[in-house]
């Protein structure tokens, strides 16, 4: 080992927690500790349970992000594709032990949610987040998206534009295309480094273009914002003074760096809460998004009853999903805590790269998720700027893929606003985010 990833590794140890540096202490059993509330808290440090450092291997499973990545991008490697939002971890061992069983049955037929599968969700959001869910009030769906999808067609009574802050998930764009709408960008503001709202002009886009509903995301795809409590309280008596819907998609809420805190939007009180919608999943924080299992709930109880008549999908999933969803919140909060250590870790090693290493590359360590919006503005200069009609996003990809074999996601994707940035995705190891930045630091100083 070179002394300076010896240096680097040290720096991991401060950074997210002692012990997952050293290995797995589960060698192979279920050993699982504790559990702890977490309140919407970034942790502190870490059980000795899971091996974050291990170098799994996800190639030739098919997926999106390797393979995919790894398809398009020949005749060029990608051995660090930082893509796709998911997560370069082995999943929670208890998932595939859960998953493992239920095949052996092997009965494929119609079957409902697992007995307690809405207590267990109820209790995961209780526990770790102060938050309410009513039995009754959940409803099913194939995805968050899908769930987005069916809100948009039941609220967007006039077709108006659908608003999103920008930057803003770029399945945002989709789902609203899906639901043929057209999407109103309603651009966040940079201020010493954080992109912040802008609701004057919101509530001018409001008026003028009679919007009904606005898909908010907290913590935010992509700038990693955990919104505060004033941000959203001012956010959405702006919404509620003018009938607007918030749909508010908190699938990142499980990702909270130390220094900041989650707070639900339908915790604000009473008003946000009947007043919107919230969509949650197992997908994010447990890897299993093609597992396809989702879930949506709000405290008005009229709006629930009207999307479930309303023709949302029915209310069956997928056998496999269940299990699997039911097997992380009923076992994973010490996995959660320990990868938002780990996750944390990454945050700081980035910010340092970036100041002492990679100084054409901007970021400050972000707030929630596991996505860094990192500026890339002076690399994109460097490169003398995009050709006609290229966006800089696209330059700034083909760029980081030929020259490193990073794969990161151009920023235009979120939004206008998002020209310069690029997406990047920090759920892997160290050691692969350190090759990473090792070789994007190489092609930048070789430009
Ligand atoms: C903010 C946000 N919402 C929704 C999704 C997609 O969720 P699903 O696959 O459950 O539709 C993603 C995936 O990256 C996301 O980042």
């Amino acid at each position: 080992m070179s002394e300076k990833t010896t240096l680097d590794r040290r720096f991991f140890m401060k950074g997210a927690g002692a012990t997952a540096l050293f290995g797995s202490a589960m060698a192979g059993g279920l050993a699982v500790p504790a559990t702890t509330n977490a309140k919407g808290m970034g942790h502190t440090s870490m059980s000795m349970a899971y091996d974050l450092n291990e170098e799994f291997n996800r190639i030739g499973s098919g997926d999106s992000k390797w393979d995919g990545v790894r398809r398009r991008a020949r005749p060029h490697d990608v051995p660090f594709p930082m893509g796709v939002a998911d997560m370069d971890f082995r999943t929670l061992p208890h998932i595939t032990e859960a998953l493992m069983k239920r095949m052996g049955h092997q009965n494929w037929g119609y079957q409902p949610a697992p007995a307690d599968f809405y207590d267990n969700i109820i209790a995961w959001n209780a526990k770790r987040y102060d938050q309410t869910v009513k039995p009754g009030s959940i409803l099913n769906a194939h995805g968050v998206l899908d769930g987005c999808l069916s809100i948009l067609k039941l609220h967007n009574t006039n077709g108006a534009p659908v608003l999103i802050q920008t930057p803003g998930y770029s399945g945002f764009f989709s789902v609203v295309r899906n639901a043929q709408f057209s999407s109103l960008e309603n651009p966040l503001v940079l201020n010493d480094g954080r992109w912040e709202m802008d609701l004057e002009t919101m509530g001018k886009q409001i008026d003028e273009h009679d919007v009904k509903v606005m898909l908010f995301c907290n913590p935010q795809n992509p700038t990693g914002n955990c919104w505060s409590p004033e941000e959203m309280r001012a956010m959405g008596d702006l919404c509620i003074s003018k009938g607007v819907l918030v749909i508010s998609d908190e699938i990142h809420c499980d990702f909270v760096n130390k220094h900041a805190t989650y707070t639900p939007y339908a915790t604000l009180g009473e008003k946000y809460a009947q007043s919107s919608y919230t969509l949650k999943s197992t997908s994010k924080s447990f890897n299993l998004a093609a597992q396809h299992v989702a879930y949506l709930f709000s405290d008005n109880q009229k709006m629930i009853d009207d999307l479930k008549k309303s023709g949302h999908q029915r209310g069956s999933l997928n056998a496999l999903g269940m299990i699997a969803c039911n097997a992380a919140y009923k076992h994973g909060a010490t996995y959660m805590d320990d990868m938002q250590a780990y996750i944390d870790g990454n945050c700081h090693f980035l910010e340092k790269y970036c100041a002492e290493e990679m100084k054409d590359v901007k970021y400050k360590v972000h707030e929630g998720t596991y996505l860094a919006f990192i500026d890339c503005t002076r690399v994109a200069k460097k490169l003398g700027g995009p050709n006609g009609e290229q966006r800089v996003g696209d330059l700034l990809q083909r760029f980081f893929i030929e020259k490193a074999g990073v794969n990161l996601n151009p920023g235009e994707n979120y939004g206008k606003n998002g020209a310069g940035y690029m997406r990047m995705n920090l759920a892997t190891t160290h050691k692969k985010l350190h090759g990473a930045l090792n070789a994007m630091k190489a092609a930048i100083d070789a430009i």
